[in-house]
């Protein structure tokens, strides 16, 4: 193993504030690669919340900041990614082509290289196919005790136990392995062993992508929808990336495909992910490099599910509609005096189905769109899904009664964001002036119409 090299300890010290404040260890900051922060969707929600690295049940209440001691938590609803999985089967082939040719056809002196062709075996099989793994059930269950010690007055014993904490998945096992994994993390969490708690599967919420078909036939199913990914993967950036990583190799430029260097970015980022380890083929890409590899993945994701088409975000209409009609619920018992009767939703779904309804909801917008020739210009976009969208990436609305006014605050990641629009609201608008702002959106997006291959004229 390469990693024994480390393992000489070498400690520095932060003082912070005049405090001794924590001890980090050379070997941790090592076993970090150096292209963690750029793995798109496969990449650690430790990576967003660096802090989680030194305790990973930390949570910081003071964040949350209501404008009043009066302002009372009284729904919470959580849109929810599944944790850390395995590849698919298509990654894992593209892998193991990587790894022959590394295995049969590669020659250099270099150690790592040499570790590759001799220790390390290839370990993914096509059964894996997108599993949860066990890095993302753990990822899930401290998210369920993180979230418990942020919002302790809903996520609490007393609501679980009393039916007022509902669980939503999409069908596919990572994401129903998520969802018990969160409520795992509750019940160990107050050792609750006389009780069992439900979840639902509802996949026209969760995977609304596969069941809009304009989306499907307009974008999904149409590779002129992608023009922009394809001949970014066919200019200057991605070429001298392949051609960087076949001159390592010391294989022909043709033996490279542009899959196959991202098989080799990914088979880094897998193996951080799920292993925690910063393995040799990390040493194939410097920063540059993923940056690179990064866009490419951005601009596919933001003409697939974004911005790039109207259709995109609008696919999640039924979502947005959901969520917003069980704020109206909280909104409207605790106003009449009744108890909130579902005091939080739980909403476990894909990087897909976020994505287009953060769209929806305006954020991450920059203001020029990502194609194939601005990558330099698009360097400090907004539009990073490494930052928005790694394994158990959050959404979460929380509703507060702050002494009759209701205030509606949005997290993502458990930190605290602005509804792009209502920037001057501070992180905690009214909740009225939410609805105000996406008053078009509340009266319209309508997923059925959205949804149909042609429009009716009286629609339109
Ligand atoms: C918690 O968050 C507040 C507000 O953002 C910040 O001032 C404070 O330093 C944070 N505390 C810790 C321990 O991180
Ligand atoms: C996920 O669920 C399946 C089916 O219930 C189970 O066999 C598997 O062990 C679970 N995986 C994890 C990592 O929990
Ligand atoms: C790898 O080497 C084998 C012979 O060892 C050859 O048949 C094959 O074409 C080479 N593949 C590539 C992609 O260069
Ligand atoms: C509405 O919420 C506030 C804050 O928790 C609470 O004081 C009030 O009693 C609630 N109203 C009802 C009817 O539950
Ligand atoms: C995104 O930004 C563009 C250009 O600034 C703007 O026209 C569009 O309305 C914005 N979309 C949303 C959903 O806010």
């Amino acid at each position: 193993m390469l990693t024994f090299l480390w393992k000489f300890t070498v400690f520095y010290v932060c003082y912070t504030s005049g405090f001794l404040s924590n001890y980090v260890t050379f070997e941790d900051e090592a076993n970090i690669p150096a292209i963690a922060k750029y793995f798109n969707t496969k990449g650690r929600y430790e990576e967003v919340n660096p802090y989680l690295r030194e305790d990973i049940l930390a949570v910081n209440r003071s964040i949350l900041q209501p404008p009043s001691a009066e302002c009372r938590q009284i729904h919470l609803t959580a849109i929810i990614r599944h944790g850390t999985r395995y590849p698919t089967t298509k990654n894992i082939k593209e892998m193991q082509q990587l790894y022959n040719i590394v295995l049969h056809n590669a020659s250099g002196e270099q150690s790592w290289l040499h570790e590759l062709q001799t220790q390390w075996r290839m370990w993914y099989t096509e059964d894996m196919d997108g599993r949860l793994v066990q890095k993302g059930v753990n990822e899930l269950k401290h998210l369920a005790v993180r979230l418990s010690k942020l919002f302790p007055s809903l996520i609490s014993e007393e609501k679980l136990r009393g039916g007022f904490i509902k669980f939503i998945t999409s069908s596919k096992h990572r994401c129903v392995n998520s969802t018990l994994s969160f409520k795992a993390g509750l019940t160990e969490l107050w050792d609750i062993k006389d009780m069992e708690f439900d979840h639902a599967v509802n996949d026209a919420l969760m995977r609304f992508f596969d069941k809009c078909t304009r989306f499907l036939e307009e974008v999904d199913n149409n590779p002129s929808a992608v023009t922009e990914v394809e001949k970014f993967k066919e200019g200057p950036e991605v070429r001298r990336v392949q051609q960087k990583v076949a001159d390592i190799l010391n294989v022909p430029y043709s033996s490279i495909s542009y899959d196959m260097a991202e098989a080799a970015f990914y088979l880094c980022a897998y193996e951080f992910a799920i292993k925690t380890v910063n393995s040799p083929w990390c040493r194939l890409f410097d920063e540059v490099d993923a940056q690179v590899v990064e866009y490419a993945n951005d601009l596919k994701h933001f003409w697939k599910r974004s911005y790039g088409y109207d259709i995109n975000s609008k696919s999640s209409c039924i979502l947005f509609h959901d969520v917003f009609s069980r704020l109206g619920k909280a909104a409207e018992e605790n106003m009449s005096g009744q108890q909130v009767t579902e005091a939080v939703t739980v909403q476990v779904g894909h990087a897909e189905t976020l994505l287009p309804l953060l769209t929806l909801l305006g954020f991450f917008n920059d203001s020029e769109p990502l194609t194939s020739t601005n990558f330099a210009a698009q360097a400090h976009r907004s539009f990073r899904t490494s930052h928005m969208l790694p394994y158990a990436a959050n959404l979460i609305l929380v509703l507060y009664d702050c002494g009759g006014n209701l205030r509606l605050q949005p997290l993502l990641n458990e930190k605290p964001v602005t509804f792009p629009g209502l920037a001057d609201q501070a992180s905690m608008p009214l909740y009225q002036d939410v609805l105000e702002h996406y008053k078009d959106l509340l009266q319209g997006c309508d997923f059925e119409t959205e949804c149909r291959l042609f429009k009716q004229p009286a629609e339109v």
